[in-house]
C-alpha cells in the first residue's frame, strides 16, 4: 500500500529588519530548532523553512493528517520564538500574524495562513510550493486556473489521458465563508465568473478526477483583516501543487507566471502591482515595498520525507529547487519592473490603488468629516 502522507505548509510574518522586508536570521534559527525538536520527538517526519519577503514558511510532512492539533502547535511555537527574537531585537512588526495570545488548537483564525494536502505518495512525487509577498490569496486565480484548466497552458490537459477528463475547482467565498466545487471543462465560464471577482472568491483546492491521484493543489485562504476586523497586515499566500505523471508538469506550473499579471496587495496592502518572480534570496521587497513576490520551490516527497537537492556549500541539507533563479526568467523580471514603474506613475490614483472599500487602511471617512461642512451644492 501506498504512503498516506500529509504537507502542511503553514506561513507568517512575525517580523522583519528595516521595514516590511526580511526575517532576520536568528528569526529562522529559533523556528528552525522548535520544528527540528518535533522532528526529533517523531511528531513530524520532515520539514523545510522557507522565506518570501518577510513571510516565513514551514513545510511538514507527517502522517497526522490535516488541521491536527499537534502539528499546528508546532508552527505556533516556531513562529512564537522567531516572534521573540524580533522582539528583542525591536524589528519591524515583531508578532503581527499572531493574533491570539495562546495557541487553542487549530492554526487557522489564529493569523498564520495553512495550506495542507493529504495523498497516497505516488512512485515519485514531485512538488511545487508557491510563496508570495505582498499580495492576497486569490492573486493565485488566475495562475491555478491557467494551469489546471487552460489547454494553452498546460498540453497536458489534450494529450494525456489522464488529465483529458479535467479538474475540479473549490473556490471559497472568503466573505461569508462558503465553499462551492465546479468541475471542469464543461464549468469552465461558471469558475471564471466567480474566481475573476479577486475582491472575494480564491481558489482552496483543485483536484484531479483521476481517483488514484487525488488533491492537485492547496492555496492558505484566511483573510487576516476578515479575521482580526481591522488591518494587521497582509495575508500573503502559500500554496502547493502536486506535478508530473497525470497532473501538470513542473513547467506547465511555472509558465503562467512568465506573464507579470497585476494583482492587488502592494504597498500598504493598497495597490496593484505586477507578479515579480524571484528566489528566495531575491525576494526582498525593495521598490515600493514590491513589486508582490513570487517564489517556487521544487522538491520530493519520498518515504514522506523532503527530498531536495544537497549543495557542495551545505552538506546534510536539502534545498529545494529555486525555480526563478535561472535567467530565463531575467525577461519577465525586467517586464514586471516596467509594469511596475508604468503602474506607479499614477500615484494615489486608481488602478494604481485598490478602491476604497479594498483599502487595507484609509483616512477618507475621517477627511469625509472634517470637510463635511465645506461641502456646497453643485452647480
Ligand atoms: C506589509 C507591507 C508594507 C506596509 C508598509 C506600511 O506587509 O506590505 O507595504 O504596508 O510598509 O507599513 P506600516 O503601516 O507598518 O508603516
Ligand atoms: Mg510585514
Ligand atoms: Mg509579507
Amino acid at each position: 500500500m501506498a504512503k498516506k502522507v500529509t504537507l502542511s505548509l503553514i506561513k507568517a510574518d512575525v517580523g522583519s529588519v528595516a521595514g516590511h522586508t526580511a526575517p532576520h536570521p536568528r528569526m529562522l534559527s529559533a523556528a528552525k530548532s522548535v520544528v527540528l525538536d518535533s522532528v526529533k520527538k517523531g511528531i513530524i517526519e520532515d520539514f523545510m523553512l522557507a522565506r518570501c519577503g518577510d513571510d516565513i514558511s514551514i513545510l511538514m510532512s507527517h502522517d497526522k493528517g490535516e488541521n491536527n492539533e499537534k502539528v499546528h502547535k508546532i508552527a505556533w511555537d516556531a513562529f512564537m520564538a522567531a516572534a521573540e527574537e524580533a522582539k528583542k531585537m525591536h524589528l519591524y512588526g515583531a508578532g503581527q500574524d499572531l493574533l491570539a495570545e495562546a495557541f487553542s488548537g487549530n492554526i487557522r483564525g489564529l493569523g498564520p495562513g495553512a495550506a495542507e494536502m493529504t495523498f497516497e505518495e505516488r512512485k515519485s512525487e514531485p512538488v511545487v510550493a508557491l510563496l508570495a509577498d505582498k499580495t492576497e490569496p486569490s492573486a493565485f486565480n488566475l495562475p491555478l486556473a491557467r494551469i489546471f484548466a487552460d489547454p494553452f497552458t498546460t498540453t497536458g490537459l489534450v494529450i494525456d489521458k489522464r488529465m483529458h477528463d479535467g479538474f475540479f475547482f473549490e473556490v471559497v467565498d472568503v466573505k461569508e465563508h462558503k465553499k462551492i466545487k465546479i468541475s471542469t471543462p464543461e464549468g469552465l465560464y461558471d469558475l471564471l465568473a466567480f474566481i475573476g471577482d479577486i475582491t472575494r472568491y480564491a481558489i482552496k483546492r483543485v483536484i484531479s478526477k483521476d481517483n488514484s491521484i487525488g488533491i492537485a493543489a492547496v492555496v492558505s485562504t484566511e483573510k487576516l483583516s476578515l479575521i482580526a476586523g481591522k488591518y494587521v497586515g497582509k495575508d500573503d499566500p502559500v500554496a502547493l501543487v502536486r506535478t508530473q505523471s497525470g497532473l501538470p508538469a513542473v513547467g506547465e506550473v511555472l509558465q503562467p507566471f512568465g506573464f507579470p499579471a497585476l494583482v492587488s496587495g502592494w504597498m500598504r496592502g493598497s495597490h496593484w502591482g505586477p507578479w515579480y518572480p524571484a528566489t528566495q534570496d531575491d525576494s526582498n521587497p525593495t521598490f515600493f515595498d514590491g513589486p508582490p513576490r513570487i517564489v517556487a520551490l521544487g522538491f520530493h516527497i519520498t518515504d514522506g520525507k523532503i527530498q531536495g537537492i544537497e549543495e557542495e556549500s551545505r552538506p546534510g541539507e536539502h534545498l529545494p529547487i529555486d525555480y526563478f533563479k535561472d535567467s530565463a526568467w531575467d525577461y519577465v523580471r525586467r517586464q514586471a519592473m516596467e509594469h511596475a514603474i508604468y503602474i506607479r506613475r499614477h500615484g494615489p490614483f486608481m488602478p494604481s490603488i485598490l478602491p476604497p472599500e479594498e483599502l487595507e487602511y484609509t483616512t477618507l471617512p475621517e477627511i469625509r468629516k472634517k470637510l463635511e461642512k465645506a461641502w456646497e451644492p453643485a452647480d
